[in-house]
Parts: C-alpha cells; sequence; structure tokens
C-alpha cells in the first residue's frame, strides 16, 4: 500500500472489512467497498461500490475490477474480507450444497479477486494483498468445509507471495480468532455459539474486537511491513496459545492485582 492508488475492501459493507475500510479512511486512505449485499458504512468515507459484487463470480469479479480502476484509480492495496461462516455439523451430516458455498465464497472467492488484481498490481510493480483466513484453517473444527477453505487461504497466501515476489507485490494473510461481528453474535443469540465457551479457550479469556483485526491489516498493507511477505498472522486473543490448556486443567487466573 503506498500513497497512491486505493485500496479495495471485499465484504466490506459489515464486519471486519467494514472495520477495516473505517480505519484505512481514518488513515487517508482512498477506500472502495465492495460486497453481495452493498451498504454503506456509518460514519465512513469509503465508496461503496454500487453494484452487488459477488467474489465467487468469475466473470463478474474479472469486469468488476476492471470498471473499479476505470472509475477510481489503479488499485495498490487489496483486503479480501468477503467471506461465509461454515455450518456446524457431524461429518456424516456434511451437505455438499453448503460445502460448495462455502469453498466457493471463501477460497475460490478468495483467489478469484487476489488473481484478478494482483496480476496487475504485478504488471505496475506495486501493491500488497492481505486475505482474511481465520484460525479454523489453522486448527480443526466441526466446520469440515470452512477449515478446509481457510486452510486453502492461507495455502494460496504463500503461493502467490512466491508468484508476484518478484513484482513488488506482497500477500499476506490474518487469521482472526473469534471476532465480535454481528455476523458471530448471530451465532451466539441461536445459541451454536457461547460467548464464554469462545474466550474461555484464549488466553486473554475474551473475543477479538473487528478493529484489532483491521489494525493487524493495515500494517501489513502499509510500507511498516516492507519486509513481510508470505505470512499468517494470528489475531486471536491467545486461541492457538490457549486452546490446548483445558488437556493440562485448564489456563490460570490472573493473580490478584496489588
Ligand atoms: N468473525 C469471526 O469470528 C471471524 C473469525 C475468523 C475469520 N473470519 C473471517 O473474516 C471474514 C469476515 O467475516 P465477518 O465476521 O466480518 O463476517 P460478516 O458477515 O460480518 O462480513 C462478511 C461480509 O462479506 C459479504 N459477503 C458474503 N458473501 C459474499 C460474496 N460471495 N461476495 C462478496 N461479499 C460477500 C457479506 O455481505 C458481509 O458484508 C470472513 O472471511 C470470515 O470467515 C471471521
Amino acid at each position: 500500500m503506498g500513497t497512491d492508488g486505493i485500496t479495495l475492501v471485499t465484504g466490506g459493507s459489515r464486519g471486519i472489512g467494514a472495520a477495516t475500510a473505517t480505519l484505512l479512511t481514518e488513515h487517508g486512505r482512498r477506500v472502495v467497498v465492495v460486497d453481495i449485499l452493498p451498504e454503506p458504512i456509518p460514519q465512513c468515507d469509503a465508496v461503496v461500490w454500487p453494484e452487488p459484487f459477488d467474489v465467487a463470480n468469475e466473470s463478474a469479479v474479472v469486469v468488476g475490477i476492471a470498471a473499479i480502476e476505470k472509475t477510481h484509480g489503479p488499485i495498490t492495496g487489496l483486503v479480501n474480507a468477503a467471506g461465509i461462516f461454515g455450518k456446524m455439523h457431524p461429518v456424516e451430516k456434511v451437505r455438499m450444497d453448503n460445502w460448495d458455498r462455502e469453498i466457493n465464497i471463501d477460497l475460490r472467492g478468495t483467489f478469484l479477486v487476489a488473481r484478478s488484481v494482483g496480476e496487475h498490481m504485478a504488471q505496475r510493480r506495486q501493491g500488497a494483498i492481505v486475505n482474511v483466513a481465520s484460525v479454523a484453517g489453522m486448527t480443526s473444527g466441526p466446520i469440515h468445509a470452512y477449515t478446509a477453505a481457510k486452510a486453502g487461504v492461507i495455502q494460496i497466501t504463500q503461493t502467490l507471495a512466491a508468484e508476484w515476489g518478484r513484482s513488488g507485490v506482497r500477500v499476506n494473510a490474518v487469521s482472526p480468532g473469534f471476532t465480535r461481528t454481528a455476523a458471530l453474535e448471530a451465532g451466539i443469540a441461536s445459541g451454536a455459539l457461547s460467548n464464554e465457551r469462545l474466550a474461555r479457550n484464549t488466553a486473554m479469556n475474551r473475543l477479538v474486537e473487528p478493529a484489532e483485526v483491521a489494525q493487524a491489516i493495515i500494517w501489513l498493507l502499509s510500507p511498516a511491513s516492507s519486509g513481510v511477505t508470505g505470512i499468517n498472522l494470528p489475531v486471536d486473543a491467545g486461541f492457538i496459545a490457549g486452546s490446548t490448556w483445558d488437556a493440562y486443567g485448564g489456563l490460570r487466573h490472573a493473580p490478584d492485582k496489588i
């Protein structure tokens, strides 16, 4: 992400994408948001692309990226935040239409947008891409297609970093832990997830805030991380570090405060 050009945020009308678009505009970046359900972000100067933009539709992505660059100028930063959560099921209950939908949006969609934008960045020898993966792609869980899709996102991040490293394009991923977005709150409200259980397994005993993921994304887009490419940065309040402690009796409480 240089000072010129625009940053494109997919899935930017809500959640982590919206928090990232908001923080980017606060840092003075020109931001264009695309979403399958485009809606303005409250108190944010980002431009919302008015047409519904489906990251999983190849021809729509190619045509849409060309139209956005024609209207708003070259994309020098890309945040792939569009995604859907996985349905929680025992393996024998996994429906293949749900499997296809999750893989199509979360993995294929991330690849399609990264490729369409990254090709142009490589030709211009400038750009930074951040893919939003998940701790679910680094561990196991009863969300069979989602974990596979997110592991795939971490993998393609490395591959694209290698592909475009000599062309001046950096490609990194962030892996949020359980992050307090409307999508997660809906899972809690439905009873499928429990706030207390999600927090309990993290070192910090809490959920992640969308703005905390946005801060990591902005660092990976910015020249401050100019030597970093191909990494996957967990932003998880210590979920990866803490989630195995249950096997040893659980995480320790903080000592009495002095
Ligand atoms: N919230 C969490 O706990 C969490 C944890 C780890 C990873 N993530 C990942 O972060 C990303 C954002 O999640 P969120 O929690 O902000 O969810 P969210 O539902 O709040 O936001 C996702 C956005 O993507 C859009 N979208 C969905 N399908 C699309 C498509 N086909 N094309 C374009 N846009 C589409 C939605 O309309 C929505 O605006 C997802 O990739 C998700 O898997 C979230």
